[in-house]
């Protein structure tokens, strides 16, 4: 059992002195509100994922939210989602009494199986079952593909079959601040090709504001809507009513929502956005790091590096063989009771109650997600993980081989 200071935490965001220096600024200014450093954030972000226009929120669930709305959402219509994702992705097809339709995940990189979502649109389309799809429905209306771990889903298939069948793409890139995907020679920002993408800022991200999101379009009318629903569906630049500049008038055009990011969030993610792109290659190098140390070890299977893919290494998943270690939990349980934080990304979604209950899914509807499921842990990846670190994660994996009885 290790002590409290050699506990290895799961995450661990990092904070620098000019993120406590501009939170210290944004509160002995008395604006704690959005303000000066949620437009700057929002700018600066705008610039950095290349996009016209950026609505900084106070979740990434926020922004999957707002988008959905902002595109057109409406009961009865189907989302194309992964099965293998954080509850977020499908539930905010819920506030809309529109309906998830779940998709299996490719065995290597773990995102949307693009092909599967290609056949459902066009069962769906043709009147044929899919399962968890009610008889009576609206017709498919977006796809969510989600960047699993930080390395992006096949965006550019999706957005053909967005093109194809008249669907909204909304981007759930709560995973990818930074990764970027190779479209011919070109490198491009994971989101890229969204009519609306997501980023979080939660806690555990790659960038963090401790909780907040980011909805980026290029769509003018877009990000009006996504602004003015952000804030009670009041007149534009509501946030200012109580500045100099701002007016006490405002009028509500719509029952929006209270999704605005405060400035005390944006004033650490203006920081934590200047070092994006260098904690992304810490990452790297810590999953260089983890690769080596794990490499050998025999009934593991370490994360894939696609060759078209910059990743964000925001998750460092490998995949255990029970044969070899033994079940799941056990090998879960050992890394704790030597120090070590791990998590598991994710219990699919239609193997949750309520998609179970609502929708009649059983496990092997989705048999890839739910063999990665079975076999998934994630550990510990940020850029200040030492080598010293690594080596006791690698040695503790070893040693939980060994423990198998
Ligand atoms: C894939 C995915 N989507 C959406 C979210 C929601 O992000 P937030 O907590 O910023 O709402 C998360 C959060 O962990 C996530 O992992």
């Amino acid at each position: 059992m290790s002590g409290q200071d050699d506990f290895i935490p799961f995450f661990k965001p990092n904070i620098g002195e000019e993120e406590i220096r501009s939170v210290t600024e944004c509160l002995r200014s008395g604006w704690l509100t959005t303000g000066k450093f949620a437009k700057t954030f929002e700018t600066e972000f705008a610039r950095f994922a290349g996009f016209k226009h950026a609505v900084a929120l106070n979740s990434c669930t926020a922004a999957l939210h707002l988008a959905l709305e902002a595109v057109g959402l409406r009961e009865g219509e189907l989302v194309l989602v992964p099965t293998l994702t954080f509850a977020a992705t499908a539930e905010v097809a819920r506030y809309f009494n529109a309906i998830p339709v779940l998709v299996d995940s490719n065995p290597d990189d773990f995102c949307m199986d693009m092909n599967q979502a290609e056949r459902i649109v066009k069962r769906i389309l043709a009147g044929e079952p899919v399962k968890g799809v009610p008889e009576r429905h609206n017709g498919p209306r977006a796809i969510i593909p989600v960047h699993y771990g930080g390395q992006t889903a096949d965006v550019l298939k999706c957005r053909a079959l967005c093109d194809e069948f008249d669907l909204a793409l909304v981007e759930d890139c709560a995973h990818c601040c930074p990764a970027y995907f190779k479209d011919d020679d070109r490198w491009r920002f994971a989101g890229s090709t969204a009519d609306i993408a997501c980023y979080s800022f939660y806690a555990n991200k790659n960038i963090t504001t401790g909780e907040g999101g980011m909805a980026l379009t290029d769509n003018e009318q877009y990000a009006d809507r996504m602004r003015v629903m952000s804030l009670h569906g009041i007149s534009k630049d509501a946030w200012k009513r109580f500045s100099k500049e701002g007016s006490w008038y405002y009028e509500i055009v719509a029952p929006g929502y209270k999704y605005n990011m405060p400035d005390t969030a944006a004033a650490i993610g203006v920081n934590q956005l200047k070092r994006a792109d260098e904690f992304r290659e810490a990452r790297a190098n810590v999953a260089e790091s983890l690769t080596a140390a794990l490499s050998g070890i025999e009934g593991l299977t370490l994360p894939s590096q696609r060759g078209d893919a910059i990743h964000s290494w925001h998750l460092y998943v490998i995949l255990i063989d029970e044969d070899v270690f033994g079940p799941r939990g056990d090998f879960i349980e050992r890394l704790k009771a030597d120090g070590i934080g791990t998590s598991v990304h994710y219990l699919p979604l239609h193997m949750h109650p309520y998609y179970i209950e609502k929708y009649g899914f059983e496990p092997n509807d989705f048999p890839v997600a739910e063999s990665l499921f079975e076999r998934m842990v994630s550990l510990p990846i940020y850029p200040t993980l030492t080598k010293k670190r690594i080596a006791r994660i690698a040695d503790s994996v070893k040693s939980a081989q060994g423990a198998k009885s």
